[in-house]
């Protein structure tokens, strides 16, 4: 391991991150969260039993890791004290938890306005997991926003009476339900004692472990199509979850990171609303969201499901400058007779490898597609490259020859240890 190695996903999420991580985090001292929420939804299968992380980082199951909430997450008190709680509840130790003291806080009213600018948008909505990462993000850079440090340091009621002031406005403007000042104040007074023994500069931290060359782990969150910047605007969540937002949402700088892994599925899925090239609407769609489970961790929707797209495959790898692929659920995709490979698009009759994010460009693009034999076979306790079956071998060297970059993990299952390491 370098000094930082970092797990992104990409394309729309749920590309089995936790898996890649729990993994990486066994050789790393620290795992850190850096961008993004409870929109996140990390599994892991581990001694027959499924954890779902969705703030805490999903190294805390190394015992000795350090696990690391970065400053570049937002953070809802109400769900982190549940994830604290069910992991105790499960033998682990939340000992090794840090918090940044600038992580910003979710409270109710962001959750409210969530849903309430969903419920506006009516048929242009974004189909947002409605856990108030868009508001949150938006106080924060309009600085009206509260911070972890403030929250447990508890210099934060002038603040949240003013902005919950502001909130009441515009929820009643819509006929919305308000929120209650003085209720928010005792329930997050309550949550700040909980939590203020976790908190602390989490940058001063890090910085002192790289000094005593200590091995820290990125983990993302979201995806490289749903960054605000990069991705399917305005389809995309209210963060930066491509490389950049790793640096920001830790304090590490750029040169301190080596491995860059990319994170995907032999096939693809989306939650949500906005375009997706390669989306199987059919019973191909719905043959691959039974064999791979492909419903939200987070919000239990139905995802919608497809074939992997190698142009935008190619966008994530050169906006991250990704140096390793993470391939999961091969051992899924193996189950059809047939798979197809998106490796081109036609756009008014010329063809090309190039993505764009421009949703007019996107609405013409029409997917060409290299057709590959499947029936993989149990694959789950393959543990060499070389020894899969044929007709997988084929498929994974099509990919790596076309993204030019090399597969480092190959997922064969849902289990731990059902994974092919390069
Ligand atoms: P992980 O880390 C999949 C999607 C939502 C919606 C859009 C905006 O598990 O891969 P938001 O609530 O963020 O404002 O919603 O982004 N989205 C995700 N989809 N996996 C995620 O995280 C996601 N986080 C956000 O479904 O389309
Ligand atoms: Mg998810």
């Amino acid at each position: 391991m370098n000094k930082v190695d970092v797990v992104l996903g990409s394309f729309f999420g749920d590309e089995g991150k936790g898996k890649i991580i729990d993994y990486l985090s066994q050789k790393a001292d620290i795992s850190i969260r850096c961008t993004g929420g409870n929109n996140a939804g990390h599994s892991i299968e581990l001694n027959g039993k499924k954890f779902a992380f969705h703030l805490i980082p999903s190294g805390v199951l190394n015992k000795g890791n350090l696990a690391i909430i970065g400053n570049g997450v937002v953070v809802d008190p109400k769900v982190l004290i549940e994830e604290i709680k069910n992991l105790k509840e499960n033998g682990y130790s939340v000992d090794n938890l840090r918090i940044s003291d600038k992580a910003h806080v979710i409270f109710p009213y962001h959750i409210e306005m969530d849903r309430l600018q969903e419920e506006l948008r009516g048929a242009q909505k974004i189909g947002t997991t409605c856990r108030g990462i868009g508001p949150v993000y938006c106080d924060k850079y309009e600085r009206s926003g509260i911070r972890m440090g403030d929250l447990v340091n508890k210099r934060f009621e002038t603040q949240l009476r003013q902005n919950i002031e502001k909130k009441n406005k515009i929820f009643e403007s819509y006929g919305h339900k308000t929120v209650d000042a003085d209720e928010i104040m005792k329930e997050y007074n309550n949550y700040a004692d909980i939590l203020k023994p976790y908190v602390i500069d989490t940058v001063s931290l890090l910085h002192q472990a790289l000094e005593q060359d200590k091995k820290i782990l990125c983990e993302g969150a979201q995806a490289t199509l749903l960054d605000i910047d990069f991705g399917n605007y305005p389809f995309v969540t209210s963060s930066n979850p491509t490389i950049g937002g790793i640096c920001t949402g830790t304090g590490i700088g750029a040169r301190y990171i080596g491995e860059v892994y990319g994170v995907l599925k032999a096939y693809s899925s989306k939650v949500g609303e906005g375009p997706y090239i390669t989306e199987q609407d059919n019973e191909i769609g719905d043959k691959i969201r039974e064999l791979g489970h492909e419903y939200g961790t987070t919000t239990k929707r139905p995802r919608r499901c497809g074939w992997l797209d190698l142009v935008a495959l190619k966008y994530a790898v050169m906006l991250n400058g990704i140096t390793g692929l993470a391939i999961n659920h091969v051992d899924t995709i193996g189950k059809l007779d047939e798979i197809k490979l998106c490796v081109g698009y036609k756009i008014d009759g010329e063809i090309t490898m190039q993505y764009s994010t421009d949703l007019e460009r996107i609405a013409k693009c029409e997917p060409i597609y290299e057709t590959f034999k499947g029936n993989f076979g149990d694959i789950s306790n393959i543990k060499r490259r070389e020894d899969l079956p044929q007709n997988a071998k084929k498929y994974l060297d099509r990919i790596e020859e076309i993204v030019k970059v090399p597969i480092k993990f190959i997922g064969t299952g849902a289990g731990r240890n059902s994974m092919i390491v390069c």
